[in-house]
């Protein structure tokens, strides 16, 4: 059984002050036990903040990036290590990294090894644009970037993959539920070519676009969707508490 994850992508938002009041307000919003993982990913430069306030509390920091170097003179990089001091994720390939940052297969793929090799859990995005759905080459362009990501790696069940299509976010258009599981077979049968059937039945797959606490139930009934990467409705703390306790609600329910 996959232990759901709802994962926060805060992007470029929130100054230090404005993501510990996020935080503080999450935290004073949830109740009792948790049945799922959270994890929530702020900008760089409140890590060490929102750390201190989670020390303690079962909710996990995650980074939004990183360079696949160790160290060196890559200024304004940070590495795996370092990360990894004060975090438990980080999210790899998103798409606005593939597509203003000019992020390519090859560098994804050093990035997911960087990151495996100090025990940081990659949150790997994969999606396809809208043109490609509309071309039907969904599922091509999701094997082609499982594969290009993790051939070579060793099989690893921690890693975390977000299907994420491109026109499904920040948009509030967001996939049905019935593409986002077909899309996420794609992916597990992808996973299970390169690793194995038992690392492919073990690793999360979430799905990623437009998730709010209106729409997160239909995604998470589904058995192929472990969780979800929430950016927008990650920024309000009470929409996201919503997605937490749906998604607690749906996931034990079963
Ligand atoms: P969104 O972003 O929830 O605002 O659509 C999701 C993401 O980019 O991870």
């Amino acid at each position: 059984m996959r232990k759901p994850l709802i994962a926060a992508n805060w992007k470029m938002n929130t100054g230090i002050e404005e993501g510990v009041t996020l935080v503080t307000d999450i935290l004073d919003g949830l109740k009792g036990s948790l049945s799922i993982d959270i994890a929530l990913c702020p900008p760089f430069v409140s890590l060490q903040a929102i750390s201190r306030l989670l020390t303690g509390t079962t909710i996990e920091l995650g980074a939004q990036n990183m360079h696949f170097k160790e160290r060196g003179a890559y200024t304004g990089e940070i590495s795996a290590s370092m990360l990894k001091t004060l975090c438990k994720y980080v999210i790899l390939g998103h798409s606005e990294r593939r597509q203003y940052f000019f992020e390519t297969d090859d560098v994804v793929h050093s990035k997911v090894e960087a990151a495996l090799a100090v025990g940081l859990i990659p949150i790997l995005c994969v999606g396809e644009s809208g043109e490609q759905n509309e071309r039907g080459k969904t599922g091509e362009v999701l094997l082609g970037q499982v594969t290009a990501a993790l051939r070579g790696i060793r099989a690893d069940a921690s890693l975390v993959i977000a299907y994420e299509p491109i026109w499904a976010i920040g948009t509030g258009r967001a996939a049905t539920a019935d593409q986002a599981c077909s899309s996420i077979k794609v992916i597990r049968s992808a996973v299970a070519g390169l690793w194995g059937e038992t690392i492919a039945a073990a690793i999360r797959i979430l799905y990623g676009g437009s998730v709010t606490g209106a729409n997160i139930a239909e995604f998470i009934r589904h058995e192929q969707v472990d969780g979800a990467l929430v950016g927008g409705a990650s920024l309000k703390a009470v929409e996201f508490l919503e997605i937490v306790r749906q998604t607690a609600l749906h996931k034990s329910a079963r």
